[in-house]
C-alpha cells in the first residue's frame, strides 16, 4: 500500500525530530562525560593505531557482555564527531578501529594543550544541577540558578568545597594552555610595557605563560586569596590575595581573562573603573586588555555561535553574568571612562579586546 505524505506532514515529522534532537542533547554530553571517566581518548592513543571495539573492552577490563552497550556509546561519539571510524586490517578481511578526532585529541590527559581538567570540572554538579534550576529560578527572586539549586553563590560554593575548587581552578588553568598556541603573535600587546596585573587571573597559566615569553615585564596575578594561597612565585611572576572590587594593584597593564563575562555589566563597569585607576599613572599610553567572547550574531558560524550561545546561558545559570555583543562590550568601556578599543577575534571562542583609557 503506497503512503502518500503531504508537506505538512512531512514538515511535521522533520519538526519532531529536530525537537527531540534537542531534548537529548544532555546525552550527548553525558556520552562524553563517560567517555572521559572510562579514559577512552588516552586508551586509543595509547594504543597507538585505531583500536577495534574487541580491544576497546579489552583495554577498559570490562565485561564482555557490555560489549554492545560500548558499541552504540562510541557510536554516539563517532556521530557527533568526538572520535572516527577507519578500517583496520584483520586476519580474515577489515575490522572497523575507533579513532582519535581534533577534538578527542584535545582531551588525552598528557598533551599540551589538554582541555580534559576543563571538561570534567563543567560536568561537576556545581554547574550541571544548577542548569537543571533555569526554569524554578525565573520564578525566585534569588540572584543566580546556583543559589536556588545549592542555596549559595558559585563563588562561594567554590570557597566552601575544596575538591570543587582544586577542579575548577584546574579546568581553568587546562583553558589558558591554549593561549600558548598564540602568545607569539601577541607580544606587540604588551610592548612598551613594564608591568601588568591579571586580574582573577586564577592559578596563573596566563601570566606564567606571558612572563615566560616576555622577561622584562613584571607580571603579578590578583585573585581571591583561597585560590593565590600557597602558589611559587618567580623573578617577574607574584601572587597576591585580595578582592578586584576593593583594589587592584598599580601597572601598565591590565589582563581581564574570562571574568568580566562572569559579572552583571554594574559589576563589570565597577571593576573597569578599578582597572582604569590602576593603570592612571602610565597616562593614555596604559591599557586594559580582555580575552572573553564577543559575540557576533552576522559572523559567527554555526558551532562557534552554538559554543558561545552555551556559555551565555551557563554563565546565566551559576553566575549574573552574561557573553556580550560588540556594542555591548563597548557601553561598558564608556561607561567606565574609557576613550576607544579594539577587537581582535585570534583565540577561537574568545577575542582579544585592548581597551585605552
Ligand atoms: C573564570 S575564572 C578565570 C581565571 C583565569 N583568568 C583564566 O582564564 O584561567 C574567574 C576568576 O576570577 C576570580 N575572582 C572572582 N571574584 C573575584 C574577586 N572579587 N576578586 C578577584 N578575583 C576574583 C575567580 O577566583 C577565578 O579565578
Amino acid at each position: 500500500m503506497a503512503i502518500n505524505q503531504g508537506k505538512v506532514e512531512e514538515e511535521l515529522f522533520q519538526a519532531q525530530a529536530h525537537l527531540y534532537k534537542h531534548v537529548f542533547n544532555f546525552l550527548g554530553s553525558m556520552s562524553l562525560k563517560s567517555a572521559l571517566q572510562l579514559n577512552i581518548p588516552d586508551i586509543i592513543y595509547s594504543h597507538g593505531r585505531p583500536i577495534t571495539l574487541p580491544e576497546l573492552v579489552s583495554a577498559l577490563q570490562m565485561d564482555p557482555a557490555k560489549s554492545s552497550y560500548l558499541y552504540r556509546l562510541m557510536r554516539l561519539l563517532v556521530h557527533s564527531g568526538i572520535f572516527s571510524t577507519t578500517e583496520v586490517p584483520k586476519d580474515n578481511g577489515e575490522e572497523e578501529g575507533y579513532d582519535l578526532t581534533p577534538s578527542s585529541r584535545l582531551l588525552l590527559k598528557d598533551n599540551v594543550p589538554s582541555l580534559s581538567p576543563f571538561v570534567r570540572a563543567m560536568f561537576h554538579p556545581a554547574i550541571v544541577h544548577s542548569s537543571e534550576y533555569l526554569g524554578d529560578w525565573f520564578g525566585s527572586n534569588k540572584p543566580t540558578p546556583c543559589q536556588t539549586a545549592h542555596g549559595i553563590g558559585f563563588w562561594e560554593y567554590l570557597n566552601q568545597d575544596q575538591e570543587f575548587n582544586r577542579l575548577f581552578n584546574e579546568g581553568m588553568v587546562s583553558d589558558s594552555s591554549m593561549m600558548n598556541l598564540v602568545i607569539k603573535d601577541c607580544k606587540s600587546v604588551f610592548e612598551g610595557f613594564n608591568s601588568l596585573v591579571d586580574v582573577g587571573g586564577g592559578k596563573g597559566a596566563v601570566s606564567r605563560i606571558i612572563s615566560e615569553s616576555l622577561p622584562n615585564l613584571q607580571c603579578t596575578v590578583l585573585d581571591l586569596p583561597h585560590v593565590v594561597e600557597n602558589l611559587q612565585h618567580s623573578r617577574n611572576l607574584k601572587f597576591v590575595g585580595g578582592d578586584m572590587f576593593q583594589s587592584i594593584p598599580t601597572a601598565d597593564a591590565i589582563l581581564l581573562k574570562l571574568v568580566l563575562h562572569a559579572y552583571s555589566d554594574e559589576d563589570c563597569v565597577k571593576v573597569l573603573k578599578k582597572c582604569r585607576e590602576a593603570i592612571a599613572s602610565k597616562g593614555k599610553e596604559g591599557k586594559v586588555i580582555i580575552i572573553d567572547i564577543v559575540i557576533d550574531e552576522k559572523k559567527d558560524e554555526h558551532d562557534l555561535k552554538d559554543a558561545k550561545l552555551f556559555f551565555d546561558v551557563l554563565m546565566m545559570s551559576v553566575v549574573t553574568g552574561r557573553e556580550r555583543e560588540e556594542k555591548e562590550w563597548q557601553k561598558l568601556f564608556l561607561d567606565a571612562g574609557f576613550s576607544h578599543y579594539k577587537i581582535t577575534p585570534i583565540f577561537g571562542l574568545r577575542s582579544l579586546i585592548e581597551v585605552h583609557p
